[in-house]
C-alpha cells in the first residue's frame, strides 16, 4: 500500500468481484454536435442561447466522437472492468422519432466494439438529459406522448446493441433534470409552474417502465436499472424540517419509490393523481436488477415560500468541509445513503457517480497533482467499504469522471476528470488521481 496522501482506502469488505469503473455522458464529452446527421438537443439550444457559463457549448466538448479509441485506451490503462456512457438520442433519431441516422448508430457500434475488445463491460445509459429539441418543441416530458417516443428510441437501441450490451440504465438522475428543468430552481429553462413538474415526473416514470419491458423482451440477459442522484436533504435549521422532507420526497424518492415500491411519496400523490391513468403504477413498477446511485454530498435545505415547492438551498453548518465548488465533503452521508438504499429498495447498488469537481490546472511541468481529489475518493471509497461491512449491498464504484468535461450550466469551468483535458489541443493528461485509481484497482483485483 502506498503511504502518505497516496494511501489506498480500506476495501477488505468489498466483494472480490466488486466492479471498478468510470462514467461519462454523451453531451458532456462527444462534441461533433453538427456532424454525421446528429439532431439538436435542448442542451444545444441552451448553449446557442448563451445560457451556459462563459458562453460554452457542447459543439466540441472532449471531441470523444473522434477520439474514443484514445479514451478507451486510457480506460484500459486504468485497468477498468466497466464503463458507463450514454447514447445521444438526437444522434440516433435527429428528430427524436421517425427515421434513424445510420451514421449515429454506427458510432456507438464502434465505441461498444472497442470497449469489448479492451475487455471493458459497456454500461449503456439511455437518457442523460439530451432531449431532442424537436420533441421538446412538442412538449417534451410534459406530454404523455413522450412515453411512446422514448419506447421507439429504446426499441432501436435494444435491437442495435442488445447483442453486445447487457447492462442498461433507463435514465440518469431523473429528479435533477426535472427539478432543475421545470420546477425548483426557476431555472432559465423553467417553463411554467409545479404542474409541469408533476407531469414530467409521471411521464419519466412511465417511460422508465416502458423501457424496462422493451429491454426484457428484446435483450436476453439484460440487467436493468435506473441511476438516481440520492443525497440526504438536511434542514439548515429546525424550522426547515418540513421543507427538507419535501425536498427529500422530490429529490430522492419521486422516482425510486414508484419504480421499486409502486407508490409515490405522499407529498406529491394529490398533484400527480390528475395525470394518472388506470394501471399506471403497475406500468412503472417493473422488476429491476440493480439500483444506480450518483452521490456527492448532502444538500442543505431551507423553507422558501418563493420556491415552487416551498424549499430552496439553505446554509451549511459553519465549518462544513467543502470542495472548490462549495459541495460539502461528508463521506458519512454517503455511507448512510448506501445503507438506506439497501434497506429501502433491496436491490444491489452500483455507485455510478462519485468524484470531485475542482479547478485543476497544469503545473510548470505540465502535470496535475490533484491530491485533493485523491483524498476525496479515498474517503468516499472507505465509506463504501464501511457501508458494506455494516450490511449494504454495494457491488461497484464508478468515478465521475474519466475526463474533464462539459459540466452543464457551468460549462468547462469545473473539472471532474481523473484525466485533464487541455481543451485548445484536446490533449489528454492523466492526473495524479488517474495513477492512484489505477493502483487501487490493481490492488483490489489482485486480492485472493
Ligand atoms: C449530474 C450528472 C453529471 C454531472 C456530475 C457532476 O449528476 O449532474 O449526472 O452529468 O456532470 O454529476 O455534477
Amino acid at each position: 500500500m502506498v503511504s502518505g496522501d497516496k494511501a489506498f482506502p480500506p476495501i477488505a469488505a468489498l466483494r472480490r468481484d466488486f466492479l471498478w469503473g468510470v462514467s461519462t455522458s454523451a453531451f458532456q464529452i462527444e462534441g461533433a454536435a453538427d456532424e454525421d446527421g446528429r439532431g439538436k438537443s435542448v442542451w444545444d439550444t441552451y448553449g446557442e442561447r448563451g445560457d451556459i457559463a462563459n458562453h460554452d457549448t457542447g459543439e466540441v466538448a472532449c471531441d470523444h466522437y473522434h477520439r474514443y479509441r484514445e479514451d478507451v485506451a486510457l480506460m484500459q490503462r486504468l485497468g477498468l472492468q466497466a464503463y458507463r456512457f450514454s447514447v445521444a438520442w438526437p444522434r440516433l433519431l435527429p428528430e427524436g422519432r421517425g427515421g434513424a441516422n445510420e451514421k449515429g448508430l454506427a458510432f456507438y457500434d464502434r465505441l461498444i466494439d472497442a470497449l469489448l475488445a479492451a475487455n471493458i463491460e459497456p454500461w449503456l445509459c439511455l437518457y442523460h438529459w439530451d432531449l431532442p429539441q424537436a420533441l421538446d418543441d412538442r412538449g417534451g416530458w410534459t406530454t404523455r406522448d413522450i412515453v411512446s417516443w422514448f419506447a421507439d428510441y429504446v426499441t432501436l437501441v435494444a435491437g442495435r446493441y442488445g447483442d453486445r450490451v447487457k447492462r442498461f440504465a433507463t435514465f440518469n438522475e431523473p429528479s435533477i433534470f426535472t427539478l432543475f428543468g421545470s420546477g425548483m430552481g426557476g431555472g432559465k429553462r423553467d417553463r411554467t409552474g409545479v404542474d409541469t413538474l408533476h407531469r414530467a415526473i409521471h411521464h419519466v416514470n412511465l417511460a422508465h417502465g416502458a423501457a424496462v419491458d422493451i429491454l426484457r423482451e428484446r435483450v436476453p440477459g439484460a440487467l436493468i436499472g435506473c441511476i438516481h442522484n440520492v443525497q440526504p436533504a438536511l434542514p439548515s435549521s429546525a424550522a426547515d424540517q418540513q421543507a427538507a422532507a419535501t425536498c427529500d420526497a422530490y429529490w430522492n424518492k419521486a422516482y425510486p419509490d414508484p419504480q421499486c415500491l409502486g407508490v409515490y411519496p405522499e407529498q406529491m400523490q394529490a398533484a400527480i393523481e390528475p395525470h394518472m391513468q388506470p394501471g399506471d403504477l403497475a406500468r412503472i413498477k417493473r422488476p429491476l436488477d440493480w439500483f444506480g446511485l450518483n452521490h456527492y454530498s448532502p444538500v442543505y435545505i431551507k423553507a422558501d415560500a418563493g420556491g415552487r415547492l416551498g424549499f430552496g438551498f439553505g446554509d451549511k453548518p459553519p465549518g462544513t468541509p467543502v470542495t472548490a465548488i462549495d459541495w460539502p465533503i461528508m463521506p458519512a452521508a454517503f455511507r448512510d445513503t448506501l445503507l438506506l438504499l439497501t434497506g429501502r429498495y433491496k436491490l444491489p447498488v452500483y455507485v455510478l457517480e462519485n468524484g470531485l469537481g475542482n479547478h485543476d490546472s497544469l503545473d510548470a511541468n505540465g502535470a496535475v497533482f490533484d491530491n485533493d481529489r485523491i483524498a476525496y475518493l479515498r474517503g468516499y471509497i472507505a465509506a463504501a467499504n464501511d457501508a458494506v461491512a455494516a450490511g449494504a449491498d454495494v457491488r461497484g464504484y464508478f468515478v465521475w469522471s474519466l475526463l474533464d468535461n462539459f459540466e452543464w450550466d457551468q460549462g468547462y469551468s469545473v473539472r471532474f476528470g481523473v484525466v485533464y483535458v487541455d481543451y485548445p489541443t484536446q490533449r489528454r493528461i492523466p492526473k495524479a488521481s488517474f495513477d492512484w485509481y489505477r493502483g487501487l484497482i490493481a490492488a483490489a483485483r489482485s486480492r485472493a
